[in-house]
């Protein structure tokens, strides 16, 4: 027989907890506790609750759509999948189509080379319902081995590959085999996005922050890096590996080969792994992407045993560029230059979480190894994948422009990744009314913002920023230029009423 009973109310609840269940606020793991991520803090879950609002019929907020500019999720904000990336998948998650290839041509539109891929992948993966090997289905590794290979002109090794379910994971795999306890340490770009920080604080392991140079297109600055790295040394840290974000999130930042020699430099002079976190590879505006493989390949070739001991780790995601498939969670990682004994703890450490999703693992396949010239899907996917590189870049001169007229915001002109990162100052009355409110006055702008307007962007408080400095995130994904057109009216209003 089941009893029923009564639902208790919250003070209840929360005076009982201890006594019935073993977990509560006060007994979890700290780390986790103490770690933070304001891509999806407070703001964030604000806006979503306006986002329901809107979709019960609520007609009291003063906008009628709520625009998610707070994170890097492309499908969410109207970019479309391309489609030879799907209609490949969908033969991966359906093979029984594939007895039906007429059917798929003639009525779907599918072209030979979607099937022919379709059945390479089965071929390799058998179903993406199996677990793959855990470092990655061989021949993806392969095809991304080649991938790297014709970006940089160097071979790479598909034996020193790791796929992933997005970079994330790679990056915790990382720092969970470098972080060996809490004196260990990482310098991480200040701004930086804050999955490190986060992954830090859930290791009980140091942050070593460096300052990137607004002034100068949010550059790195070799000397503030040895001054941190002094500084942490100084205070007993184990600094032991540099994270390097390139292009930048959030600052949208692309290095020039001369600012990662600067790293590379200080990596081999100083014996720190460089975790390379190349995701935006593709978002890149003004001027060329060069990959930290490439740039110490190129040093190792010109100087003679200075960097042939340096550990590089570069990471790569479907989430971004004109891929966007965030949601499928695919990535890789190429180790270079690490111990072999090392690796093999890598390979254990993610051999226990089984494998990366197999779905994600054939989107990666898909990125690195697109339609070519001459195939049939070339076209559609070049037309698309243009079209996709265009709109944001519109988007982000768009945007760009309008910051441009806003009193009090300065911005450096868009370069590359999904972001803006404009600095803002604002009245004293505004900091007080933040300062009465016990918020940061970054965090208290962006409220008012999103209250006002349904905009959702990343106060910079949750990337670090110089002290006595304003800033906020904002991606440049939302289509059309309504909201941007709201951004500006909320600003002017805004200083107008702190004046
Ligand atoms: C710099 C940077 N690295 C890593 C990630 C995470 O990417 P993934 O979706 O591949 O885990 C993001 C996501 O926004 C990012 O901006």
């Amino acid at each position: 027989m089941t009893t029923r009973t009564t639902v208790p109310d919250a003070s209840q609840r929360a005076l009982s907890t201890a006594a019935v269940r073993c977990l509560s606020l006060d007994n979890i793991n700290s780390n986790v506790k103490a770690a933070k991520y304001a891509v999806r803090g407070e703001l964030a879950v604000k806006a979503e609750e306006y986002r329901v609002k809107l979709a019960q019929g609520d007609k009291s907020l003063p906008f009628d759509s709520v625009i998610f500019a707070n994170i890097g999720n492309p499908q969410q904000l109207d970019q479309k999948p391309i489609t030879f990336f799907r209609q490949v998948l969908s033969l991966l998650e359906n093979p029984q189509l594939l007895n039906n290839k007429d059917v798929l041509c003639t009525h779907f539109g599918y072209q030979d080379d979607v099937i022919k891929r379709a059945e390479k992948l089965l071929a390799e993966v058998q179903s993406v319902g199996a677990y793959s090997h855990s470092q990655g289905a061989p021949l993806i590794r392969e095809s991304v081995a080649k991938f790297i290979e014709e970006r940089d002109g160097f071979p790479a090794d598909p034996q020193s590959l790791y796929l992933t379910g997005g970079a994330s994971s790679g990056v915790s795999t990382l720092l969970n085999v470098i972080c060996n306890g809490p004196n260990a340490g990482v310098l991480v770009p200040i701004p930086q996005y804050p999955l490190y920080t986060a992954t830090l604080s859930l290791l009980d392991a140091q942050c070593v922050p460096y300052h990137l140079e607004e002034q100068k297109a949010w550059g790195t600055d070799v000397d503030t890096i040895k001054k941190s790295l002094e500084q942490a040394k100084a205070a007993g840290t184990d600094v032991r590996a540099i994270v390097v974000i390139n292009p930048g999130n959030p600052t949208g930042a692309s290095l020039s080969p001369a600012d990662i020699k600067s790293v590379l430099d200080i990596a081999a002079e100083e014996k720190l792994v460089v975790i390379a976190d190349e995701v935006y590879q593709t978002n890149v505006f003004i001027g060329e992407f060069t990959s930290f493989k490439k740039r110490l390949r190129e040093l190792q070739q010109e100087v003679s045993g200075k960097y042939d001991n340096v550990e590089l780790v570069s990471l790569h995601s479907i989430s971004k560029g004109m891929v966007g498939e965030c949601g499928h969670r695919g990535g890789y990682f190429e180790l270079v230059g690490f111990d072999p004994l090392v690796a093999a703890q890598v390979y254990k450490f993610i051999s226990i979480m089984l494998c990366p999703p197999v779905i994600g693992q054939c989107l990666v396949e898909l990125m690195v190894n697109p339609p070519k010239e001459g195939e049939p899907s070339y076209e559609l996917y070049q037309k698309e994948y243009n079209g996709i590189r265009e709109g944001l870049r519109q988007r982000a001169f768009a945007l760009y422009e309008a910051f441009q007229k806003m009193e009090g915001v300065e911005c450096q002109e868009p370069q590359g990744a999904m972001y803006l990162f404009p600095t803002i100052t604002l009245p004293p009355k505004a900091i007080e009314a933040a300062a009465a409110e016990n918020r940061a006055a970054d965090e208290f702008y962006c409220l008012a913002l999103l209250d006002a307007t349904g905009v959702c962007v990343v106060p910079g408080s949750g990337f670090g920023q110089k002290e006595n400095t304003l800033h906020f995130r904002t991606t440049f994904l939302a289509p059309g230029t309504d909201w941007v057109e709201r951004i500006v009216k909320f600003h002017s209003e805004f200083m107008a009423k702190y004046k």
